[in-house]
């Protein structure tokens, strides 16, 4: 077995001081299979905590918190290199925080390293491209330096054809002998992308093709080369996105070949793909299922589009709270491990919120008061408060019953996140006078990550998003080959 791991600091400036921790390692594995490990970015939670940088932990110790451990064994940095082949390198880049936690991995594009948020939730492999004044330096590609990388023509056959009337056309710009859609800035001319989030911010440029390596093998790809950043997110986030759903998703509006694809052709890998999501880090399996990474047997849900899937959405009786009666929803649940969150809409929200008040309203922050209105349900991302740990205990399970046979439970610490997560130094001990016990509660903030997205059903098609608060601990198979994805518990 073959593997490799580098651990890097990386501190960016722009707008919060932070520091963070990051690995990127690939194994291969005596099955054939190839795994790179991927590790957790901060959480959206964290972000919010970050804006108080006298609060965030700038001296973490690596080695207590990142243990290298070499066959169950926490050894030294040098050590752990001798026992390891090289592989696979990662590269440090400026910020990673997000509005949403997410998981990403590093990899190389004409030999030049960056990093991309690992997205089930969509099918374009995008990142910046020198030439992008709106966007960050760190993890850019420059693609001049690069011997291998080519921009896409408008007339090339890469270069959708009559895509030029698209509203996602935003330049206007067509080609005469094809009719796609073009841009002609910075000093280059090529076939047009424009990539638009939920909130209709975009990121848009130009196509590329390039060799891209990953986890050991590489491909010929065609990647989507970020000219023009028009997000104002708050948060820095890795440099790119790695879409993981199907090409029918891709067309933005031409269509390119989502990099697995061309990965697993190039390489003869089956059509799978399997993840195996930690509280912290995790893998990303390409090609197949590592049975060393979980246990029990692996529950497979359907497809509801079946062979027309864009996305993996799934079948979903519904959610049932504290053990109360079905709330069913009707257009089924999408995965998307670039959220962070557990996403319902309205009608399945307002719900959830009156099952709460009506139960739960002796638990803090569940109903509003005479000295606040603010409760758990009012934020747009999770409000965030403070707790007693004994409180979170309170809070109900909620369960996805995705078949009648499988469920995904969660309970209050796992959909109330502490703020921040792994920094028990910032949770103060709090004794309670008059408590005849006289013990201590540890008093932290806790975020509740089930949100309202208004509009999702009639808009998206799916009443829910899965985020990562859902998949966390699971080991999930991404299975294209019969249009099924199956949740196994992580080992
Ligand atoms: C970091 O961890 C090492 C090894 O456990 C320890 O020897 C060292 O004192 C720690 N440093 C700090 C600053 O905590
Ligand atoms: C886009 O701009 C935002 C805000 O300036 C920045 O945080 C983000 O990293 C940029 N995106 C890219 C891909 O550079
Ligand atoms: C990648 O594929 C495109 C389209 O087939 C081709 O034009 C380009 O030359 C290829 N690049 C490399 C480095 O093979
Ligand atoms: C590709 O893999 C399949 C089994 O997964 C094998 O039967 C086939 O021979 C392989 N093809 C090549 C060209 O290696
Ligand atoms: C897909 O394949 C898996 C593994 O072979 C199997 O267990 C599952 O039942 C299949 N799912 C569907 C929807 O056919
Ligand atoms: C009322 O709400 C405020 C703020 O949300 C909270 O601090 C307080 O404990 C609540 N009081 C009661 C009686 O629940």
């Amino acid at each position: 077995m073959a593997s490799f791991c580098l651990y890097a600091l990386f501190y960016s400036f722009p707008i919060f001081l932070l520091l963070g921790v990051r690995t990127a390692c690939s194994h291969e594995s005596k099955d054939g299979l190839l795994r790179l490990e991927v590790k957790r970015a901060s959480g959206s939670f964290e972000a919010l905590v970050a804006t108080d940088i006298r609060r965030w932990p700038f001296r973490r110790n690596l080695t207590l918190d990142n243990p290298l451990k070499q066959n169950g064994r926490t050894v030294g940095w040098q050590e752990f290199l001798l026992h390891n082949n090289a592989r696979y390198k990662s590269v440090s880049l400026g910020g990673n925080v997000d509005p949403v936690g997410f998981y990403y991995i590093d990899l190389e594009i004409g030999g030049q390293k960056t990093s991309v948020l690992l997205e089930t939730g969509s099918s374009n492999f995008i990142v910046p491209i020198t030439g992008c004044s709106s966007c960050s330096p760190e993890g850019m590609i420059d693609i001049s330096r690069s011997s291998s990388a080519q921009i896409v023509h408008c007339d090339s056959s890469l270069c959708t054809p009559h895509t030029c009337d698209s509203n996602l056309c935003l330049t206007g710009i067509c080609s005469t002998t094809t009719d796609a859609c073009c841009i002609e800035t910075h000093g280059v001319s090529g076939c047009f992308f424009a990539f638009t989030f939920f909130s209709g911010e975009a990121l848009a440029g130009v196509y590329f093709t390039d060799i891209v390596q990953v986890a050991g093998i590489s491909s010929n790809a065609t990647i989507g080369g970020i000219l023009t950043n028009s997000t104002d997110f708050p948060f820095i986030t890795v440099p790119g996105r790695l879409g993981m759903a199907f090409k029918d998703d891709s067309c933005i509006p031409s269509c390119a070949t989502p990099l697995f694809d061309e990965l697993r052709k190039k390489n003869n890998l089956s059509n799978i793909f399997s993840l195996a999501l930690a509280f912290e880090g995790g893998s990303l399996i390409l090609g197949g299922i590592d049975s060393s990474l979980y246990s029990g047997e692996i529950h497979y849900v359907p497809l509801r589009h079946g062979a027309k899937s864009l996305l993996y959405d799934v079948h979903c009786n519904g959610i049932r709270i504290g053990g109360g009666d079905l709330i069913p929803t009707s257009a089924g649940a999408t995965i998307q491990s670039g959220q962070n969150l557990l996403g319902l809409d309205s009608k399945y929200y307002k719900h959830l919120k009156e099952y709460f008040q009506t139960n739960y309203c002796n638990l803090p922050h569940v109903c509003s008061n005479s000295s606040s209105s603010d409760t758990i349900f009012s934020g747009g991302e999770g409000h965030c408060f403070l707790f007693f740990s004994s409180d979170i205990e309170k809070f109900p399970t909620i369960s996805i019953e995705l078949t009648s046979s499988f469920r995904i439970n969660l309970e209050g610490k796992d959909y109330m996140l502490p703020l921040p997560r792994n920094n028990r130094a910032s949770k103060s001990r709090a004794t309670i006078a008059g408590d005849s016990r006289s013990s201590t509660f540890e008093l932290g903030t806790y975020c509740f990550s089930i949100v309202e997205f208004p509009g999702l059903e009639s808009s998206e098609g799916y009443s829910m998003i899965l985020g990562n608060v859902v998949l966390v601990n699971h080991y999930i198979v991404f299975n294209r080959e019969n249009y099924s994805v199956g949740f196994a518990d992580l080992i």
